[in-house]
C-alpha cells in the first residue's frame, strides 16, 4: 500500500478510493509571460504533492495533511464559495468548485514541494487534486482542460490571478524533458533536457526568502502588460513586434514600455533557447538564461537583492547562466553549472549570502519529471 493511502487509512479509518501525485516545477526560461500568449519553457521536478481522496455520503468536505498533523478540517459543501476564508485548504475547496463537484469527500494530502519556494507548490496541489477527481468521478477532462480549471481555482476562488504555466506542467509534463508550452492554446512540444550526460547540473537554489510584494506585485504587472496591450490594440503581447515597441513608445508611459520590453524580448529568448537546446549549445543556453535574468530584474522589476545574490554568486563561480524563477520577490534561483563545479558553486553562493548577512539559501537539483498521475 502508497503510504499516502495508509495515511489516509490512519485518518479516515478506511482506504481511499482513489490516489494521485503531481509534481512542482522550476522554469528554465519564459517568466511572466504565460498570461500573455507567449511561449515557456518550465519542468517538472522529482519533489510532488500527493493526495488520497474517498467519496461520502455526508455534505461535507472533509481535508487533512501531514504537513498540518493530520487534523480534520470539515467544510459543509453548501458553505463552499470563494468568499468563504480560509487558509491552504482554499487550494483544494477551489478545485473542487471549479470542478462542479458536489459529493461529500474525505481527502488527505501529503504536500512534498517546499513550499514559498516558488517551485509552484500550489500548482501541485491543484493539480492532484484534479487528477484524482477527474478519474474518481470519470470526469474524461483533457490535460489542458483539468490545467485551465485548476488556474480557474486559483484566479476565481483563491484569488491569485496567475497564468497557465504552473498548472500545465504540473499536469503535463514528461520525464527527461523540459515543456515547451504555448499559452496560447495549450499545445506542447516536449524537449530533451539532458544536461548530465553533457557535464551539467541545473542547481535550484532557494533564497528562504517571501517580500511581502509577491501577490500585489504580480497582479500590477500583470495589470501594466493588459494596458499596454489595450492602448497598443493588440490582442495580446505576442502579436507585439519589438520594432513596433519602439515605434509606439510615446502611446504609452515608460513603465508600460519596460514591462512589456520584457515580455516581447522574453518570448523570443524562449524560442531562441529550443533552437540551443536543440543544438546541444549550452554555452548560448547560459547566455539566454542570463539574459533572461537581466530582463525581469530590470526591465519587469521582479527580483530582490537576494536573487540577485544568488545570481551574481552563481556566475562568479563559473556558472554557465543563472537567474530567478517564477513568480520574483523572493524564491528561487537557478543555476547552469558544471557538474564538476556544484559544490564549489554552493559555496560561493553560502558565502555571498553570509558577506550580506542574508539567511543561509537551500538547495536543490532536479531531473526533470513526469506530470500528474493517478497512483
Ligand atoms: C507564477 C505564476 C505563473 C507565472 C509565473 C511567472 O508562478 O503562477 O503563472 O506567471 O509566476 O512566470
Amino acid at each position: 500500500m502508497s503510504s499516502i493511502s495508509s495515511n489516509f487509512e490512519k485518518v479516515y479509518g478506511h482506504s481511499p478510493h482513489i490516489c494521485a501525485s503531481a509534481p512542482g516545477r522550476v522554469n528554465l526560461i519564459g517568466e511572466h509571460i504565460d498570461f500573455s500568449e507567449g511561449f515557456v519553457l518550465p519542468f517538472a521536478i522529482s519533489d510532488c504533492t500527493d493526495v488520497a481522496i474517498a467519496r461520502t455520503n455526508e455534505n461535507v468536505i472533509k481535508i487533512a495533511s501531514v504537513q498540518r498533523n493530520s487534523e480534520v478540517i470539515s467544510v459543509a459543501i453548501s458553505d463552499i464559495s470563494p468568499n468563504l476564508k480560509g487558509d491552504w485548504e482554499r487550494y483544494v475547496l477551489g478545485v473542487i468548485w471549479s470542478l462542479g463537484i458536489t459529493t461529500g469527500l474525505e481527502i488527505f494530502i501529503d504536500g512534498k514541494v517546499p513550499v514559498g519556494a516558488g517551485l509552484s507548490s500550489s500548482a501541485a496541489l491543484e493539480a492532484s487534486v484534479a487528477t484524482a477527481l477527474n478519474s474518481l468521478f470519470s470526469l474524461g477532462h483533457d490535460l489542458p482542460t483539468l490545467a485551465r480549471l485548476c488556474q480557474k481555482a486559483e484566479n476565481d476562488y483563491v484569488g491569485m490571478p496567475c497564468g497557465i504555466m504552473d498548472q500545465s506542467v504540473s499536469l503535463m509534463a514528461e520525464k527527461g524533458s523540459a515543456l515547451l508550452l504555448d499559452c496560447r492554446d495549450l499545445t506542447t512540444k516536449n524537449i530533451s533536457f539532458d544536461v548530465a550526460s553533457h557535464g551539467l547540473e541545473l542547481l535550484i537554489i532557494d533564497t528562504q526568502v517571501h517580500h511581502a510584494l509577491v501577490d500585489g506585485g504580480y497582479a500590477e504587472r500583470r495589470g501594466s502588460c493588459d494596458s499596454v496591450v489595450n492602448k497598443l490594440k493588440k490582442i495580446s503581447m505576442r502579436h507585439l513586434s519589438l520594432d513596433e515597441l519602439f515605434s509606439k513608445r510615446s502611446e504609452i508611459t515608460e513603465t508600460e514600455f519596460l514591462r512589456a520590453h520584457h515580455a516581447v524580448t522574453e518570448i523570443q529568448r524562449v524560442l531562441d533557447a529550443v533552437i540551443a537546446l536543440e543544438k546541444n549549445d549550452f554555452v548560448e543556453l547560459g547566455n539566454l538564461i542570463n539574459a533572461s535574468h537581466n530582463s525581469l530584474r530590470d526591465d519587469y522589476t521582479v527580483s530582490c537583492p537576494e536573487l540577485d545574490c544568488a545570481v551574481d554568486a552563481s556566475l562568479a563561480a563559473g556558472a554557465l547562466g543563472a537567474r530567478m524563477v517564477g513568480g520574483g520577490f523572493g524564491g528561487s534561483a537557478i543555476a547552469l553549472v558544471k557538474a564538476q563545479n556544484v559544490e564549489s558553486t554552493k559555496m560561493g553562493i553560502e558565502k555571498a549570502f553570509q558577506d550580506k548577512g542574508y539567511k543561509a539559501p537551500r538547495f536543490f537539483t532536479s531531473l526533470p519529471s513526469q506530470g500528474a498521475r493517478t497512483l
